[in-house]
């Protein structure tokens, strides 16, 4: 920590509002340093607004009335009478009648107020237990978690570190179980290793944090009548794929000049995955896990493209480059160039390569996740997390094969290899002089607008086409944040998670925070990002044209501006905003089997833990969000999987607290004092077995 510390306030924080040791390990101090993108991309609005048509004053006046008269935050259970409403309705807000009576299906439980316990808080009348934890063994032979002997071989037969996605698929044939599958997404060595040097690491906890990130998959069986959920081990399906696996590279960028290594002359063989954040399930049974902040493990860079992935110019935190010199950017200068992708798994085959798909671009994939066309062919969207970054997606030329015959599996697996890629560039509809950085609502009452999907190379079977002048596709898709500066992308306050949902077909992007908009020369305020230095975040809401996924073009508006609802810079889809519980920081998002966006948090600003959320996103409570749960102190909520009878979240990196260490630990989560901190997943179900929220 010794080199951090001067840049730290005497709380400890840092910009954005994590502990500095979130943002030493996670994101290889990411805010601490330059923004990446200092390309000149002028925001679009400014030019087109004032073109397009106007909502009438009257409404906008209603609006903004309605932002002022915000009430308190809501932590009683259902909504209040709808008399309590002091404000004329907002556009788009429930209608009257709708306020007073229940929340929408899926929704119906009494909102976890914000706490800073040190634990899982859960709604009046539900029930959980851990899953698994870090270091449980999974395949045959590991050894029980013992963490004053853990070995690089132990930890590679154990459930990884710091669990962040999470998909549950279906195992058929056999009853009562499903298929975990976990991304492990960075290591926390000083919440791992009694007596940790952050100068001076030994091989043997290298190798251990190598075997600790990667992807986890494990059966999982349910009790029925408890509601519990406890992982299988031994069983034939379960795998570990860690820093050291084998890939394999597909798709346009594979082979290419710029992938091939000393240890890799075909630039189509790579060890490992790194900083797996988010993820996605296809329709076709494979999982999608993004390799996010894989900067930070590359050592002494110098060129301009690592500059603009934030890739450092001298030692690592790790220390991982004293140890294999593909870390080492001055040594080994490609191998940098073969992570930033979205890695695909089939975790059906426990003996089948991964692979690394760069027909999806290389950045800082936070995840991606999939929605077909008409025709079945895959979009994938995904965003780039990082201040001033950008929204992608890619659309598949080839359609998916039904059914589960070998030919049709080993044909949707080459689905992500061929198809267009795209960038997205975002037009406000208000004019450039309303948004003024404060978040307060544009005349025609709302953060809205339309965009475009601006094509950046193509892939076919016969070799890859760059739409991009100036660069070869290669070069598109191994430096693709150059790409998207060069045709004036938008910069947007850190895109995370992206969700379609899967009734509307509108997609939804978190965009974290961004505490550098509008600061120094940075670029201000805009219509898709209002706040500046914005610390809460907010949520877009995008209906691509005529509802179609591989459309071009797209409508969008902020379905929430994220904060206390009592800050009139705050906004729930037009929802009273006395009903609603408060959020900072959306990060994951995902969708429950009634159509609801249920948000987790990351780095939550306002006095409490992190938590998961459910929002209605169509109906009479469009807007109303409660608070499902709340997490341990220092844990970041990930990964929530929603079912009918059940609630899954990845609590990472609890007890992540500058200045804490395995004998001085700040959170003592899951097993209480005495026992090592372990970032674990939790299973939340109703004690009476009902459905969650009916
Ligand atoms: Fe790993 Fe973008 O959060
Ligand atoms: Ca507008
Ligand atoms: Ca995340």
């Amino acid at each position: 920590m010794r080199d951090l510390l001067p840049l730290i306030g005497p709380t400890g924080s840092h910009p954005g509002g994590r502990s500095a040791m979130t943002c030493r390990y996670r994101c290889g101090d990411a805010c601490f340093h330059a923004v990446p993108n200092t390309s000149t991309n002028e925001y679009a609005g400014d030019v087109i607004a004032g073109a397009l048509g106007r909502r009438s004053m009257m409404r906008a006046a209603a609006a903004v009335t309605v932002a002022a008269a915000a009430g308190t935050a809501v932590v009683g259970a259902g909504a209040a009478p709808a008399a309590a409403r002091t404000a004329e309705r907002a556009p788009g807000a429930a209608p009257e009648s709708f306020t007073g009576g229940r929340a929408a299906r899926g929704l119906r439980f009494t909102p976890v107020a914000p706490n800073t316990a040190d634990a899982v808080t859960v709604p009046e009348g539900y029930g959980q237990n851990v899953v698994i934890r870090w270091g449980e063994p999974i395949l045959r032979g590991a050894p029980a978690f013992d963490p004053d002997r853990q070995t690089a071989a132990a930890q590679a037969g154990q459930f990884g570190y710091n669990n962040d996605f999470l998909a549950l698929l279906p195992l058929p044939g056999e009853r009562g179980r499903q298929l975990l599958v976990a991304n492990h997404e960075y290591t926390d060595e000083i919440l791992m290793f009694k007596g940790y040097d952050p100068a001076a690491p030994t091989r043997e906890q290298v190798e251990v944090a190598w075997a600790a990130h990667g992807l986890g998959v494990v059966v999982v069986e349910e009790d029925r009548r408890s509601g519990r959920l406890t992982a299988v081990p031994r069983h034939r399906l379960n795998r570990r794929v860690t820093a050291t696996t084998e890939f394999e590279v597909t798709g346009p960028a594979a082979g290419s000049a710029l992938l091939r290594t000393s240890a890799d002359p075909t630039g189509r063989k790579v060890l490992g995955t790194l900083n797996n954040c988010a993820g996605g399930e296809t329709p076709w049974g494979t999982t999608l896990h993004g390799e996010e902040n894989f900067n930070q493990y590359f050592a002494n860079a110098s060129r301009t493209t690592d500059a603009r992935y934030g890739i450092g110019t001298g030692a690592t935190e790790r220390k991982w480059e004293r140890f294999d010199q593909r870390f080492d950017v001055a040594r080994e200068p490609n191998e940098v160039h073969r992570f930033g992708y979205i890695v695909e798994l089939d975790p059906y085959d426990p003996g089948s390569k991964p692979r690394k798909r760069t027909a999806l671009g290389r950045f800082k994939h936070e995840g991606a996740t999939i929605r077909l066309t008409d025709d079945g062919r895959p979009v994938a969207y995904s965003g780039d997390d990082e201040r001033f970054d950008y929204l992608y997606k890619f659309v598949g030329s080839k359609r998916m094969r039904h059914g589960s015959s070998r030919a049709a599996r080993e044909h949707n697996l080459t689905l992500l290899d061929e198809g267009t890629l795209y960038v997205a560039r975002l037009t406000g509809d208000s004019p450039a002089i309303e948004i003024d950085g404060t978040g307060r609502l544009p005349a025609d009452g709302e953060f809205d607008g339309g965009g475009t999907w601006i094509p950046l190379a193509t892939a076919t079977a016969k070799g890859a086409v760059s739409h991009v002048e100036g660069m070869t596709a290669e070069e598109v898709y191994v430096f693709t944040r150059l790409a998207g500066d060069k045709v004036g992308a938008t910069k947007m306050d850190r895109p995370e998670d992206v969700q379609p949902s899967p009734r509307t077909g509108k997609v939804y992007v978190a965009l974290t925070n961004n505490t550098n908009r509008g600061v120094g020369s940075n670029a201000k305020a805009d219509e898709a990002n209002p706040r500046n230095a914005n610390k809460h975040g907010h949520i877009l809401e995008l209906t691509e044209r005529r509802n179609r996924a591989d459309a071009t073009s797209f409508g969008w508006s902020l379905f929430l501006v994220a904060g206390d609802p009592k800050d009139p810079a705050t906004y729930f889809a037009g929802f009273p905003k006395d009903r609603v519980s408060q959020i900072s920081c959306p990060d994951n998002v995902a969708f429950d089997p009634h159509g609801n966006l249920w948000i987790s948090t990351d780095g939550a600003q306002l006095g409490s833990h992190d938590g998961l959320f459910g929002v209605a996103t169509t109906g009479g409570r469009r807007g109303e969000l409660k608070q499902f749960l709340t997490v341990p102190k220092g844990a970041e909520t990930c990964g929530p999987i929603v079912q009918d009878r059940r609630v899954l979240v990845a609590v990472q990196h609890p007890g992540e607290i500058t200045g804490a260490t395995v004998e001085n630990p700040a959170s003592t989560w899951p097993d209480g004092p005495g026992r090592i901190v372990r970032p674990a997943v939790v299973a939340v179900w109703r004690k009476d077995g009902g459905d969650i929220g009916v």
